[in-house]
């Protein structure tokens, strides 16, 4: 069994980055600048979105956070959004999710210019996705591709079955998967809460993808030796003897699949730290115009 190490993975991706970041400003180029729009006192948000920005700062980026109080009104997060489409400083922006709930998020997800969705959100983005076209990923699923690139796992002719069908993570992984491509040409099933019989499913993978949001859902009888399992879940469960009262825990038993494994993703220091590294690289991609010119 390996570890997939996604802490060092994350910071070895930071300082590669950061490399690049110094060679661009040395030929004379712009800060590539990225913005995170912040609205309501959601604690979690808060901390996602600090942690956003102190990234930035470690690899050399201008960040902006603008950050406004739960009662602001649909009119002025859509002001917000256009003044950052038109802004020609900014290279990419994200509005954290979830906004307060008389704000329609898709609305405001539709009203961020493409070349600008460093999220992977918006559909022109996922429709490019799924078209085999440059766009920018999802932060999950795309910190998922490099982990499996960068650990050279092969997943060519390989079985991959996905558990859970969200938009911004199962759905995405089985399109990535299965596309025609260094990391893909998997044959993938995209397993969800009306699957039948998910075990005999999961039995035949070479690869998982769990992302459901369950604590342990994944058991040690539903993998076959050698599964490599990408554990997505960051999942609470009681633990009295932590100080904060719990501890995280994936969507895989991992004390229990891990033996059978031949690499697993931890929780936490998998998955998670990817997903802000996934946010830097497509900040960077816009602001050499990779995807659109
Ligand atoms: N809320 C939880 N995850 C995300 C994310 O990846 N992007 C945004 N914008 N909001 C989130």
């Amino acid at each position: 069994m390996k570890l997939i190490d996604g802490k060092a993975l994350a910071n070895t991706i930071k300082e590669e980055i950061a490399i690049e970041v110094v060679a661009l400003k040395e030929a004379g180029g712009k800060t590539p600048h990225l913005a995170a729009v912040l609205i309501g006192d959601d604690p979690a948000s808060a901390v996602y979105v600090r942690n956003k920005v102190r990234a930035c700062e470690k690899v050399g980026f201008k960040s902006t956070l603008v950050r406004k109080g739960a009662e602001t009104t649909e009119a002025e997060v859509l002001e917000i959004v256009k003044n950052l489409n038109d802004d020609p400083d900014i290279d990419g922006f994200i509005v954290q999710l979830p906004l307060p709930k008389h704000i329609d998020e898709e609305k405001v997800n539709l009203a961020i210019d493409p070349k600008k969705d460093v999220d992977g959100f918006h559909p022109m983005n996922v429709g490019r996705m799924a078209l085999g076209l440059p766009s920018y990923l999802p932060a999950t699923p795309f910190g998922i591709m490099q982990m499996l690139d960068r650990y050279d796992i092969e997943t060519s002719g390989k079985h991959c079955v996905v558990i859970g069908r969200s938009n911004i993570v199962g759905t995405p992984m089985s399109i990535l998967l299965s596309r025609k491509a260094k990391v893909g040409n998997c044959t993938v099933t995209l397993t969800h809460s009306r699957t039948k019989n998910l075990k005999s499913e999961t039995l035949r993978a070479d690869i998982i993808i769990a992302a459901i949001g369950r604590p342990d859902y994944l058991t040690a009888d539903m993998v076959k030796e050698g599964v490599v399992i990408i554990d997505v879940g960051i999942n609470r469960v009681d633990d009295a003897s932590r100080k904060r009262g719990y501890r995280l825990v994936g969507d895989a038993n991992f004390e229990g699949v891990a033996p059978k494994s031949s690499f697993i993703t931890p929780v936490p220091g998998g998955v998670g730290p990817m997903t802000i590294t996934s946010l830097l690289m497509n900040t960077l991609k816009s602001s050499r115009k990779e995807i659109y010119g």
